[in-house]
């Protein structure tokens, strides 16, 4: 069984190549710029937004890890269906659940999902929450200046691990059973996005101040967090977000235990597994 993994450079791709290889699997990776792929891994140029471009890297591919664009994804399931690709695997968010169409995050995700399930091909959607990766946009700050200015620093979160997500995925690519099923998952524990900065700076060695905004100075944080993705219908969805975690419990699903088998990583796992991040 040969399995391509797409967007493998990424947080998520990356970790699903890797235990893809640990498993001994054949595998095949693309991004548009493989060239950071570990050596001897079987690589390809290709581009989601240009289905096209997939020819070479499909050819004899039973299964795919699908990173989510939603240009092009109908050509690429299209373009797989004809390769003779067997399973789907995509990377969506737990934002698709429910009915909140003013969601532009969950809008780009529910295209990929449904453009995946119309095209006949099985499928399996991994749906997480926040990744604890999105605590990286801190590391400049921290390391410069000791500390962060943080949107809404006590609303509460449950972060998960990029390796727990990419557990998730393995699991549906090379065991039966999870055809036809959406796995919404969080990380294991609900904490505040301070104790998350505390826990790096555990991690670290160093304790790190939180400035805690609130009102207009939190959304012009999340502007700058966001750069040019930073549209004001995603701002405003973060920034509501976060508002309304505040003294609020963040939902904790313990589904990557009951896919994988192993509980899920805690963010303080993660701070240690990312201090070079922030060192
Ligand atoms: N951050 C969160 O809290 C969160 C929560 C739920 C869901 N998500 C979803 O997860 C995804 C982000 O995952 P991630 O953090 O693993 O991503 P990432 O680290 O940004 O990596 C993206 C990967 O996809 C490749 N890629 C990007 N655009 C591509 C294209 N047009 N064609 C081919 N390859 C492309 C990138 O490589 P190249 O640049 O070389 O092409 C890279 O390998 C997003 O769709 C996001 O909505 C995120």
């Amino acid at each position: 069984m040969t399995v391509l993994v797409t967007g493998a450079t990424g947080n998520v791709g990356r970790n699903v190549l890797q235990q893809l290889l640990a498993e001994g699997v054949s595998v095949r990776a693309t991004s548009r710029n493989p060239a950071s792929l570990p050596s001897g891994v079987d690589g390809h140029a290709a581009d989601l937004t240009d289905p096209g471009s997939f020819e070479s890297a499909l050819v004899g591919v039973d299964k795919v890890f699908l990173f989510p664009s939603p240009q092009g994804v109908h050509g690429f399931v299209a373009a797989a269906k004809a390769a003779g690709v067997r399973h789907v695997v995509v990377l969506s968010s737990s934002s698709v659940v429910g009915d909140d169409t003013s969601n532009p995050i969950a809008r780009m995700h529910v295209t990929v999902e449904k453009a995946v399930e119309d095209s006949g091909i099985a499928w399996t959607f991994v749906r997480p929450g926040g990744f604890a990766t999105n605590t990286l946009r801190w590391a400049p700050a921290i390391k410069d200046d000791g500390g962060v200015r943080l949107p809404y620093a006590q609303g509460n979160i449950a972060s998960i691990h990029e390796a727990d997500i990419a557990a998730v995925a393995v699991a549906a690519l090379l065991n039966d059973g999870h055809e036809g099923k959406a796995y919404k998952l969080t990380g294991p524990e609900s904490i505040s996005q301070a104790r998350q900065v505390a826990l790096i700076g555990e991690a670290i060695g160093r304790p790190l101040w939180v400035e805690d905004l609130v009102g207009e100075e939190a959304r012009a944080e999340l502007m700058t967090w966001f750069g040019p993705y930073g549209t004001p219908e995603i701002v405003e969805t973060m920034l509501g977000y976060l508002k309304s975690q505040v003294g609020q419990a963040a939902e904790v699903l313990t589904t990557v235990e009951e896919v994988t088998g192993r509980p899920a990583r805690t963010f303080a796992e993660w701070a240690v597994d990312h201090k070079a991040d922030f060192s």
